[in-house]
């Protein structure tokens, strides 16, 4: 129980939530959450205390408050961003060899959903550079952590982990 904590805490800040956007359309957005949470559970493999030497911080770029921040200004494009990046992680065909095919289609189509759904609110602005290049950032050093561990199934464990806490925590 602990070591399993220890995975959990160790990992990451990372505090985004599907949930934010326009109140009136929060229930929508927290139905897809749900979902993606869901199916982000339902993919894993192996148990995460296997993997505790292959922990790493991939340094999220923003605390909690600074989130608050830009879910306030620029939340649908913030939102958008990450859904097309965690999508990214899992369309690899690498990611084909690692997971359940079915569940991962599951997955995959809960994101597509999600990004679909967002690309409706034109209203809102979708152009945030600065947030845009973070987030890049800090996937680009989830797929690059992939690939250096060769695409192990502890690597895939990690990072499944990294995003589910994305999800947890809002
Ligand atoms: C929410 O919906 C109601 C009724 O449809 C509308 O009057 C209100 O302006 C909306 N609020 C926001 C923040 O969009
Ligand atoms: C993949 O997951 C589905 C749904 O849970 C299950 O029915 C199927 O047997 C799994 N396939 C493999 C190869 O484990």
């Amino acid at each position: 129980m602990a070591q399993i904590y220890l995975v959990m805490a160790g990992v990451m800040l990372c505090s985004i939530s599907v949930c934010f956007l326009d109140q009136n359309l929060s229930a929508v957005h927290c139905v897809e959450k749900r979902e993606i949470f869901k199916h982000l559970q339902e993919i894993k493999k192996i148990p995460s205390q296997l993997c505790l030497k292959d922990r790493i911080d991939f340094k999220f770029p923003w605390k909690r408050e600074s989130i608050t921040q830009i879910q306030k200004t620029e939340g649908t494009c913030y939102c958008y961003l990450m859904l097309q990046q965690i999508s990214s992680v899992f369309s690899k065909k690498d990611s084909r060899a690692a997971w359940n095919n079915t569940l991962l289609d599951q997955l995959l189509s809960s994101l597509d959903l999600g990004l679909r759904r967002l690309e409706h609110m034109k209203k809102d602005n979708m152009d945030c550079p600065h947030v845009g290049s973070a987030l890049r950032k800090y996937f680009q050093g989830i797929q690059l952590y992939l690939k250096e561990k060769k695409y192990s199934p502890c690597a895939w464990e990690i990072v499944r982990v990294e995003i589910e806490r994305c999800f947890s925590l809002t």
